[in-house]
């Protein structure tokens, strides 16, 4: 994480600071600890209310200058009139955080009057993503034009142990978060598969987990024919990688997390379109999403046990390339008709939730950039989630809405199985246009034996390829919310 958080206990006139961030909610008023601020500016804030000038609508801010002393700059962040929530207050601080970035203060302090310990915990999860840059692959501007960047966030927050928690927890977050969105910042030429077994071996090293390495040799002695259909046209060593977190009780199964890491998506023999492939780099964004998990569970010590399962090549054309009409056996024995190599996804997927039976699961969930045509159907604001017991799909979906990643649930009925009938092996990898998404979790589903499993297609979600405001674009971090709290939740 490139922000260090903090905490404090204080009065927020009390503060020597380059900037203080003041959250508010529409048709904001001053309560006492903020006409205290308002003293050392010589009313200002009590007039720029009364001028409605700024008027707490979501997203609006308003610089106000400081003295020398207390706040130099006084920062007002409009939160709108929605309720305060984590995820409200998550949005505000990295609307702050982004215009400290932006004025180069290098140092913020945040106050939200009516504060929560879920604002205070997101307050923490939005300053980290505000401030959230990858700068390793840019030559630094001289010296003269250099701006601080946002160092240090301290949050003001009342003084109780619920408070406390709730900012550890909000930095737990920010740094799975920022595991996952560097991964998939991350171009195809750094991110490579043996990226995830330095990331996974790093992991588990501060955390003490057990983690499996497999390359090539290891995953045709298992017979994954399918994750290796796809490993075929690169050179580079494909990689799987599991991590075994134990917080629970020796004898408790497992949750499973799965993530699709394709480190970068050409499409194949089936190649896509050279407009935006360069976005293909994200591919790998739902093993970026298990790996900043991982990292967050362990850093809150759930008690409970968690396995988290990449699988991660790139999907290229060559000599040595899969070809569509190709038929290739999984793990489970299930031969499966290539129809299209752009579907490298389902095929690397299939052979990770075979794989996932040898821990014994009590659940799985898989998250994967895996069809373009859930952007088509629920865009860049819900994840398409995939499910079939209703009960645990509305506990995904329940994870998602809490983490600020709202899901959408979406049909997994066997009238669309007729779709992936192959007339020559036992399954047909894709489904056609029709209900695309759909299809190609029904092809996942194939792959299932024994344990509750939940789908996310996080292809509209993992990424912005337009600045949102409250996020530059790029990664967003999803699904790593998701993950956490369906964990959090079954954990308590
Ligand atoms: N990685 C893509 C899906 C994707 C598309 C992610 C757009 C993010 C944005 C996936 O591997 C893919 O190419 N899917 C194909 C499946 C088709 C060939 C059945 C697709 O969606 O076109
Ligand atoms: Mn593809
Ligand atoms: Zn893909």
């Amino acid at each position: 994480m490139s922000i260090t958080l903090q905490l404090v206990h204080a009065a927020p006139a009390s503060v020597e600071t380059p900037l203080l961030a003041v959250i508010l909610p529409a048709a904001p008023a001053l309560n006492e600890e903020l006409s205290a601020v308002d003293a050392t500016l010589g009313g200002a804030l009590a007039r720029t209310l009364a001028r409605r000038d700024f008027r707490g609508g979501r997203d609006e801010t308003l610089l106000v200058v400081g003295g020398d002393r207390g706040a130099q700059r006084v920062l007002l962040v409009g939160r709108g009139a929605a309720a305060l929530t984590r995820t409200t207050a998550r949005r505000a601080a990295a609307i702050a955080a982004r215009q400290a970035a932006k004025l180069g203060t290098g140092a913020m302090h945040v106050y939200l009057p009516d504060v929560t310990d879920d604002a205070v915990e997101g307050i923490a999860i939005g300053a980290a993503a505000g401030a959230w840059e990858y700068a390793d692959l840019r030559t630094p501007p001289a010296e003269a034009d250099r701006r601080l960047p946002l160092n240090t966030c301290t949050v003001l927050t009342p003084d109780t142990n619920s408070a406390r928690d709730a900012f550890a927890a909000g930095v737990a977050l920010a740094e799975g978060q920022a595991i996952a969105k560097r991964l998939g910042q991350l171009p195809g030429n750094y991110c490579t598969p043996d990226t995830f077994v330095e990331v996974g071996r790093d992991i588990a090293a501060r955390h003490g987990m057990n983690i499996t390495v497999f390359g090539r040799a290891e995953l045709t002695r298992e017979g994954m024919g399918a994750f290796l259909a796809v490993a075929q046209a690169t050179p580079e060593e494909p990689r799987l990688v599991a991590l075994e977190y134990r917080g629970g009780p020796a004898d408790q199964q497992p949750i499973a997390l799965i993530g699709k890491g394709i480190c970068f998506d050409t499409g194949g023999i089936s190649i896509k379109p050279a407009p935006d492939m360069e976005w293909m780099k994200f591919d790998m964004s739902g093993a970026g999403g298990v790996m900043g998990a991982m990292e967050t569970i362990a850093r809150m010590k759930l008690p409970i046990n968690v396995v988290g399962i990449i699988g991660s090549t790139t999907n290229m054309l060559s000599g040595t390339a899969y070809k569509p009409g190709d038929v290739v056996r999984a793990s489970n024995g299930k031969t499966i008709e290539v129809v299209n190599t752009d579907a490298e996804g389902r095929m690397v997927l299939a052979d990770l939730l075979v794989f996932a039976k040898r821990f014994n699961p009590s659940v799985a969930i898989d998250a994967a950039t895996l069809t373009g045509a859930i952007v088509i159907g629920l865009g860049h604001s819900a994840v398409g989630v995939f499910g079939a017991e209703r009960q645990t799909v509305d506990e995904v979906l329940a994870a998602g809405e809490r983490a600020g990643e709202p899901g959408w649930p979406m049909p997994l009925w066997d009238e669309y199985k007729e779709q992936i009938k192959s007339d020559i092996a036992d399954v047909r990898q894709t489904g056609g246009r029709a209900g695309g998404s759909i299809t190609a979790a029904m092809f996942l589903k194939e792959f299932v034996d024994g344990f509750a499993w939940v789908h996310l297609d996080v292809a509209g979600t993992a990424y912005s390829q337009t600045d949102l405001g409250w996020l530059p674009k790029g990664p967003t971090g999803t699904p790593v919310g998701t993950f956490v709290e369906f964990v959090r939740n079954r954990a308590r």
